[in-house]
């Protein structure tokens, strides 16, 4: 298929959301925890989530505008906390019916039958079978103009990692801990590892000559 401009305009919406969700592949799946002002729990599935930076360690979350509902980014601005949490694979039917909409004060925890776990270190909600979980403080927010979503960055503040899936480098063995990645916001992949390569460098021998076609 090619699509010009005038194309992807005309495209039937769902098929054209389906595909242009699709377009930069899979990205990994976190659930999001937060609490309201009352302290009442909330979850939610999310997968723009971003690396922004790795000292100070910052990730980014994109949200969609910013709605009636939009129950976690209320959270995030009441209470400046939050926390990521890795979906494991035997938890994706429940982590993907946490996007439901539930009403506020709803706790999808308890209506999606997720365990919840609080630690005395950070005041967040975590999902207490996720094998990497993080605590993060509010650090900034950016409007993207042209559609209204709100790209949040957060400051990582507390680090949970299962001991099995840590290397001693610090890698992550992703396969091991059978992380998710989602296709627009309704099919799942798992990970496999394919292999591991030394950080790049430009090859002694490399020719910088510009390549001719002949
Ligand atoms: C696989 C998947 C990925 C999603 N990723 C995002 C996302 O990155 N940003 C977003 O705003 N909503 C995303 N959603 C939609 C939210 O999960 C949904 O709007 C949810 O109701 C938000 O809950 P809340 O109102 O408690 O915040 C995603 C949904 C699914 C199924």
């Amino acid at each position: 298929m090619i699509a010009h401009l005038a194309d992807i305009e005309s495209m039937e919406k769902s098929f054209r959301t389906n595909l242009i969700n699709h377009l930069t592949g899979g990205k990994a799946v976190h659930l999001i925890g937060t609490y309201n002002e009352h302290h009442q729990s909330n979850l939610a599935i999310f997968s723009n989530v971003i690396h922004i930076g790795a000292y100070p360690a910052m990730i980014g979350v994109l949200f969609r505008p910013i709605g009636e509902n939009s129950h976690t980014y209320k959270n995030i601005q009441a209470n400046k906390q939050f926390t990521l949490n890795q979906i494991p694979l035997s938890m994706v039917q429940q982590a993907h019916q946490t996007s439901a909409r539930y009403p506020f004060g709803t706790s999808e925890f308890e209506a999606c039958e997720i365990e919840e776990e609080t630690i005395p270190e950070f005041d967040g909600p975590f999902v207490k079978h996720s094998l990497i979980k993080m605590g993060l403080i509010w650090e900034e927010e950016h409007l993207i103009k042209s559609n209204q979503t709100v790209l949040l960055v957060g400051k990582i503040q507390y680090i949970s990692i299962e001991d099995s899936i840590l290397l001693p480098d610090g890698h992550i063995d992703l396969g091991l801990a059978q992380s998710l990645s989602a296709g627009g916001l309704d099919t799942y992949y798992q990970l496999n590892q394919l292999t591991q390569f030394p950080y790049a460098k430009v090859l002694a021998d490399a020719s910088h000559e510009p390549r001719r076609n002949s």
